[in-house]
């Protein structure tokens, strides 16, 4: 059975456990799977715009030994110059995997089902597991543990929060939510985040006051206000999460030496000020240089020896 890597709620504890552990490997010895891969390609197909993830793939698969062929909105028309599952079925005579970035998650879903390969998540608009992947590691790095820490996010319920949502249940992470009541994140999924807490002990709460939210964080952690795909409602959200800045008075409410989170582009100015991303306790650059880490481990897991097809 080749494995997918769609959501974090398809691992388990365990297997997101062994995925960090050998992020951590990778990080310390990035020599060590050298070849591991040899001969494996890559196809990235991107409907959306991307620094991070692209070139993190990217050079993961090359320190594997592999290769990868980027895909843009351009020369793939999903569903529109042809069906997704013929792009599905045609991709996987070529390549090892396809990792996909997409506007609807169903458009990932279908190349999952109709790919004989591997299909990795890239972001779509209701989950960013590779994101969430290294935000937990960056996490676990910087504090030392993951089970008990208060991780506090603040502004939009996105693709971000969902999985962020999904981990933190598995792993034991406390996750506090401020949101404005209009976007909150998706009922299903917080539903069955708020059933896989019960089962693990990770505790989950909403509220829409960012101070409440923040007050005793380990982790603050915010996101774009208006992720790509939702453009035209950028002036109204501009007014509706107003006050939910992540700003230096917000900060005082937080541990005094609590972390600053962002998966990146940030917009300064809108969810976070200048001066915390800059500031000292942002470990911004940390969680994008952790992509590459977490994303080699994936790509073993899914298409080395014992994984993938
Ligand atoms: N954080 C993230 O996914 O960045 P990119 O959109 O640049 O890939
Ligand atoms: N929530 C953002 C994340 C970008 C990496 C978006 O989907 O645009």
């Amino acid at each position: 059975m080749k494995k997918d890597f769609l959501t974090l709620a398809s691992l388990t504890a365990g297997d997101l456990r062994r995925l960090l552990a050998l992020a951590a490997r990778c990080k310390r010895s990035p020599r060590a799977c050298a070849a591991a891969l040899s001969g494996k390609t890559l196809a990235l197909v991107f409907q959306k715009p991307s620094v991070r993830t692209r070139v993190s793939f990217e050079v993961a698969i090359r320190r594997l030994g592999g290769s990868a062929i980027y895909l843009g909105p351009d020369d793939v028309y999903l569903g529109k110059r042809e069906p997704t599952k013929d792009v599905a079925r045609t991709l996987a005579r070529y390549v090892d995997a396809i990792v996909a970035r997409t506007f609807s998650h169903k458009d990932v879903e279908a190349l999952a089902h109709f790919a004989c390969v591997p299909v990795i998540n890239g972001l779509s608009d209701l989950h960013h597991p590779c994101q969430a992947l290294a935000d937990f590691f960056t996490m676990s790095e910087r504090c030392g543990r993951l089970r008990g820490i208060t991780l506090a996010y603040i502004g939009d319920g996105n693709n971000v929060l969902h999985s962020l949502a999904e981990g933190a249940t598995l792993l034991g992470v406390t996750l506090r939510v401020a949101t404005p009541a209009r976007y909150r994140p998706q009922t299903a999924i917080w539903k069955a985040a708020v059933k896989r807490a019960r089962r693990t002990g990770a505790r989950l709460m909403w509220s829409d006051d960012p101070r409440e939210v923040a007050a005793g964080a380990d982790v603050v952690y915010t996101d774009v206000w208006t992720s790509m795909g939702y453009e035209r409602e950028q002036a109204i959200r501009r007014r509706a999460f107003r006050a939910f800045q992540v700003d230096e008075a917000l900060l005082r409410v937080a541990k005094r030496r609590c972390l600053v989170m962002h998966c990146l582009p940030a917009h300064r100015g809108e969810e976070i000020t200048d001066e915390v991303v800059e500031g000292p306790r942002s470990i911004v650059f940390d969680q994008a240089e952790n992509r590459l880490h977490v994303q080699q481990a994936l790509l073993l897991t899914l298409l080395g020896k014992d994984g993938g097809r």
